[in-house]
């Protein structure tokens, strides 16, 4: 299948006179281009590879992350590298892999594991995995949503350890998104995805901020507010930001202060550090907040004796916000053209132009 890919390409060069092309083919057949690939990913992504034809794939054949000692050692020489967000990607790694490795594809929307000055400077092009789990990541935050404010995590619990003696009128109470005010930090392509989902249960104002207001904000019938604003009214506090020097540290104690005592705060952005998680703590203990639901934390993983993971009212989730088997499927299958697209020369699929 993989000879076969190649002389379809060739072919189809000599039908375009594409003679840079035909060049790189001629040049790839007699030096096989080198891709690691830095874990086990979906088989979709890894036949797509394999069939192309162009490249000697390696794998790490690991649902672990590959030690950084290993991962400096099969980067030598590859021209391609397909990588995952919790791969560091630094200038020590691109040092040790030297001047082939022409093209990095993330199996990913985020792309603050990569040391991106040092891509452009070395003319590294850069793919990544936007749009295809926005639907997935919205689904799990309205999930965890739920899950917070409905305590379902400690009714769970309660039920396993003997603790349910009886129903009773108020016990696991939680709050309910029907009637409320629910406040969105980023309104970008997953921020507005959650904002579909979550307006059929009855939300009544969706407010939102960020660095402008968006037009697809009417969809949802979104109110650009200042931050402060969307804080005192919220019911629902859910963060959908980009992590920026702006964003860094941004939901801290005087963040909290600001909340409803009754709100729920939820994140499901791509990473932690938006949360000082020592203020979120001390904003749950005292009950300055109701609950939180976080997918991501600082660090990943999270040690098991975080203070956040002795708190009842703090769900925390295992940064699976991707994590349908289709949806990692499509990514990996992304990931794969991208990264097939930087060997070659041709238009990615998506790249991100750095
Ligand atoms: C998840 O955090 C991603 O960047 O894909």
């Amino acid at each position: 299948a993989g000879a076969s890919g190649l002389a379809r390409r060739v072919i189809e060069c000599i039908r375009r006179l594409d003679v840079a092309h035909l060049e790189l083919f001629f040049f790839s057949t007699k030096h096989t281009m080198k891709v690691f690939v830095t874990r086990r990913i979906p088989q979709e992504g890894m036949a797509i590879l394999k069939q192309a034809g162009i490249c000697e794939v390696s794998v790490w054949d690991s649902d672990e992350p590959v030690p950084r000692s290993d991962l400096l050692k099969r980067v030598e020489g590859v021209h391609g590298l397909l990588c995952m967000l919790s791969d560091r990607i630094d200038t020590e790694v691109l040092d040790a892999a030297g001047p082939n490795l022409k093209v990095i594809s993330t199996l990913s929307v985020g792309f603050d594991h990569l040391a991106i000055d040092e891509l452009r400077k070395r003319g590294i092009r850069l793919g990544y995995t936007p749009d295809v789990l926005t639907d997935a990541t919205a689904e799990l935050t309205v999930a965890l949503l739920l899950a917070t404010a409905r305590r379902l995590p400690e009714g769970i619990q309660e039920v396993k350890s003997g603790g349910w003696s009886s129903w009773k009128p108020l016990w696991l109470c939680g709050y309910g998104l029907s009637g409320s005010t629910v406040g969105v930090l980023g309104l970008g392509r997953i921020g507005l995805a959650i904002a579909q989902r979550l307006k059929p249960f009855g939300v009544k104002r969706l407010l939102y901020t960020g660095r402008h207001p968006k037009p697809h904000a009417q969809e949802v019938d979104g109110e650009y507010v200042p931050l402060d604003t969307l804080l005192c009214e919220s019911d629902f506090v859910v963060v959908s930001c980009a992590l920026t020097p702006d964003t860094c540290g941004l939901c801290d104690k005087a963040f909290f202060s600001k909340m409803k005592t009754t709100a729920v705060f939820i994140n499901t952005s791509r990473l932690g550090a938006v949360v000082n998680q020592d203020d979120l703590f001390e904003a749950l203990s005292i009950g300055q907040i109701a609950a939180a639901g976080l997918d991501v934390t600082s660090p990943e993983p999270l040690p098991t004796d975080h203070p956040l993971l002795t708190l009842t009212n703090c769900v925390i989730l295992p940064h699976i916000g991707s994590a349908t088997y289709s949806t990692r499927a499509t990514m990996a299958k992304l990931s794969a053209n991208n990264l097939l697209a930087g060997l070659t020369r041709d238009a990615m699929p998506s790249e991100l132009k750095l």
